[in-house]
């Protein structure tokens, strides 16, 4: 069943309450909130405070994807700040079996992630310990930028070998969707789909939630 996990990046914080409001009245399930280090990324974001804050303020579900070197440094952290689904790069870490493990034994439900250029078979023989695995779909560290459709057979290939083993891990695509490409992106088998600054940069989010939860419902009839 495909969900939208909306991505606060691109949200104005000032009002970042208000706007996650909108999202729980039109039942959007999940929150995505993306931790940046500058060192992972080029960029910097948001870290515990923030997510601390957000955690007392909804019932969601805080989908956290860690864009940071050596993410098991700090899993007890995101953990205790209320995080639900806790997603780290593959790329990131030289002890990916130790994040799944740490991640699972808190109780809280672990997503491997892979850049656009890491192949999807590096990280099969993980595919069977994780509850999601998120295929970016846009070099990560910045919202707003365009859609890499390779990602559409990354997903296709990681939903058919989800299927041939009989595995429960659902599927999660990160970047530059909109409502132009995510009718596409469904097709292709993604059960998560992450949407960031097409929907954060409309001037009416309420309409706009609208739309995708409409299409939403249109698919999972
Ligand atoms: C990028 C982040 C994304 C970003 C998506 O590194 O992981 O979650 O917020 O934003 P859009 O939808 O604008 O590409
Ligand atoms: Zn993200």
């Amino acid at each position: 069943m495909a969900k939208l996990s909306p991505s606060v990046l691109n949200a104005d914080f000032t009002r970042l309450g208000e706007q996650i409001k909108i999202l729980e009245n039109e039942k959007v399930p999940y929150l995505h909130i993306d931790v940046m280090d500058g060192m992972f990324v080029p960029n910097i974001s948001m870290g515990m405070p923030i997510i601390k804050s957000i955690r007392k303020f909804t019932d969601m579900v805080l989908d956290v994807h860690l864009m940071i070197e050596r993410p098991e440094r700090y899993i007890d952290d995101f953990v205790e700040c209320g995080c639900d689904i806790i997603n780290f790069h593959a790329e990131a870490t030289n002890d990916i079996e130790g994040c799944i493990k740490k991640i699972k034994e808190k109780g809280k439900k672990v997503g491997i992630t892979i850049k656009p250029q890491t192949s999807e078979e590096e990280i099969f023989k993980y595919l069977k310990d994780v509850d999601l695995v998120l295929v970016m779909s846009v070099e990560p560290g910045f919202g707003g930028q365009k859609f890499m459709t390779g990602s559409l057979k990354k997903v296709n290939r990681i939903a058919e070998y989800i299927k041939k083993n009989s595995l429960s891990a659902e599927i999660e695509i990160d970047g530059g969707i909109s409502l132009n490409n995510i009718r596409e992106v469904i097709n292709a088998g993604t059960d998560v789909i992450v949407v960031g600054s097409a929907i954060f940069s409309k001037q009416n989010i309420t309409e706009e939630i609208k739309k995708y939860q409409s299409l939403f419902k249109e698919y999972n009839r």
